[in-house]
């Protein structure tokens, strides 16, 4: 069967890169975090200091951007890792401090055309299941299976605070939610690339969907995508 692309796009927190993952597994295909990418870079800039009270120090990102080399690697168990040179930052990228200011990174011009370039890089021979918030829209226009998935505000901040409890991290529910609730505003009203559902993409809404119920839905949009291009 012809490999093909499948973008899934969507809110923050709503199992996106869950069922992305289980599905390239299943599948064989490759999987990258498109958000883990915006999230290395956020982490470059608190390890610099390159974070003013409310802004971020421009000239020296854009003059950092070069240095920034972001790299995937698979762990003993199989899961993908996100490696700033050659430190594993996987960890590091989904605390708080990362989370309450990956999206003001993610709306500077500069920092979203050096992502794109890279995934779009990694996804050039297709074989490729990448989630984020733009995938379908501008990074693979082209993809023959595309995804929106949303959920409410509160079952995403439910399940991320689930997420970082199990991971035995301090979380408190109020601030998970106002940090999704905020990122939902700066992420869908930004001027570059902002989050929208592309055209041509699936809606889903799991609000009260399990994992496996997702699972199951999603290896049958592949297969029907997939039939298509025979
Ligand atoms: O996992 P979660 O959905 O909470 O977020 P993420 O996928 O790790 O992405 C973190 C942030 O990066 C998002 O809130 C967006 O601001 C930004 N992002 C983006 O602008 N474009 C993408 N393709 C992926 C993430």
């Amino acid at each position: 069967m012809k490999k093909i692309t499948i973008a899934i796009d969507g809110h923050s927190s709503c199992g996106k890169s869950t069922m992305a993952k289980d599905l390239a597994r299943e599948i064989g295909y490759i999987y990258i975090d498109s958000g883990a990418m915006y999230r290395a870079v956020t982490y470059y800039c608190l390890q610099h200091d390159l974070f003013t009270e409310d802004s971020v120090k421009l000239p020296e990102l854009q003059a950092a951007m070069p240095d920034i080399q972001i790299t995937f690697r698979l762990n003993a168990e199989g899961r993908p890792e996100t490696y700033l040179g050659g430190e594993c930052i996987e960890k590091e990228i989904r605390g708080m401090a990362v989370s309450s200011r990956v999206s003001l990174i993610a709306t500077i011009g500069f920092v979203r055309e050096a992502m794109v370039a890279l995934q779009q890089q990694m996804g050039r021979n297709k074989g490729i299941v990448m989630d984020g918030r733009d995938i379908g829209t501008t990074v693979f226009p082209d993809a023959e299976l595309k995804v929106f998935v949303t959920a409410s505000a509160e079952v995403r901040a439910q399940r991320r605070y689930d997420e970082l409890k199990a991971k035995g991290e301090e979380a408190s529910y109020e601030s998970i939610l106002e940090n999704v609730k905020e990122r939902d505003r700066i992420d869908s009203g930004r001027a570059i690339s902002p989050l929208r559902k592309a055209d041509d993409a699936i809606l889903l809404d799991n609000s009260t969907m399990t994992i496996p119920e997702q699972k199951a839905w999603l290896l049958e949009e592949f297969k029907r995508a997939a039939q298509c291009t025979i």
